[in-house]
C-alpha cells in the first residue's frame, strides 16, 4: 500500500499516525476549507441557534459555526477520537465555555436525551452512511419544526465529473425527501476537478 492509499483510506474514521495526517490535510486544504465555510453560510446560522455537525472531522465549520451561533450552542459529532481531539485544540475557547459540545460516537447511537436542534449539517460524510434513509431519518427526528438539513458532498471517485456531483445530489435529495424533509434545493459551489453540491432541505 502506497503512503496516498494509507492516507486516503483514513476519511471514514481517522485513527493513529495517518488518521492524524488525514485531519491535517482536511484542517489545511484551501479547497475543503471553502466547501466547509460554503457549507456554514449556506446554514444561515443565527446568534441564538443550537446547531449539530455529523463527522465534524478537524473542526474548521465548527469554528465558523461558532462565530455566528454566538449565543447559542453548537454541538459536533464524530466516531473517531483522533478528529475530536483535533477538533477540541481548535476549538478550545468554546469546548472549555461548554458553547462547544464534543461527542464521540456514530449518527446511529446518537441518544434522544441530546435534545433538538436549529441547523444539523454534515461535509464529506454523506458517501460513508451505510443507510442514506436511516441517516436522515435519525437527523429529523433531531430536528425541531422549521428547522434546516444541509449535506456537501463532492466526488472522490478517479476522473469525477459535474455529472457524477449532481447524480449523488438527485440520490440524497430523494433520500431526503423519504426521510421526512420537504423544500430540497441543490447548491453548486464551482472549483475543481468538480464542483461541490450542498444539498437543503426544511423540517416541515
Ligand atoms: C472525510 S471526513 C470529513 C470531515 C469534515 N466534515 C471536513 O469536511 O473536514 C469524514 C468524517 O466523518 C466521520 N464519520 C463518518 N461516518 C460517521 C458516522 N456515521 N457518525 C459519526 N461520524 C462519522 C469520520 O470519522 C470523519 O471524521
Amino acid at each position: 500500500m502506497s503512503l496516498r492509499q494509507a492516507i486516503v483510506g483514513q476519511f471514514k474514521k481517522p485513527r493513529g499516525y495517518f488518521g492524524s495526517i488525514a485531519g491535517w490535510i482536511m484542517a489545511n486544504r484551501r479547497s475543503n476549507r471553502e466547501r466547509n465555510h460554503w457549507t456554514v453560510d449556506l446554514l444561515n446560522v443565527r446568534s441564538g441557534d443550537r446547531v449539530i455537525e455529523i463527522g465534524c472531522g478537524p473542526g474548521i465549520a465548527l469554528e465558523t459555526c461558532l462565530l455566528r451561533a454566538n449565543r447559542g450552542q453548537v454541538v459536533g459529532l464524530d466516531h473517531s477520537q483522533t478528529m475530536l481531539d483535533q477538533a477540541r485544540a481548535r476549538n478550545a475557547k468554546a469546548s472549555q465555555e461548554g458553547r462547544l459540545d464534543l461527542r464521540l460516537g456514530s449518527l446511529d447511537d446518537l441518544p434522544a436525551t441530546i435534545g433538538s436542534f436549529d441547523k444539523a449539517y454534515s461535509v464529506n460524510v454523506v458517501q460513508f452512511f451505510p443507510d442514506q434513509v436511516a441517516a436522515f431519518r435519525k437527523i429529523h427526528s433531531l430536528l425541531k419544526s422549521k428547522s434546516v438539513v444541509a449535506t456537501t458532498y463532492m466526488p472522490r471517485t478517479k476522473n469525477p465529473s459535474r455529472a457524477d456531483a449532481f447524480n449523488v445530489a438527485e440520490e440524497v435529495k430523494q433520500n431526503m425527501e423519504i426521510a421526512g424533509f420537504t423544500n430540497i434545493r441543490i447548491e453548486e459551489l464551482p472549483m475543481g476537478p468538480v464542483p461541490a453540491v450542498c444539498i437543503i432541505g426544511e423540517h416541515p
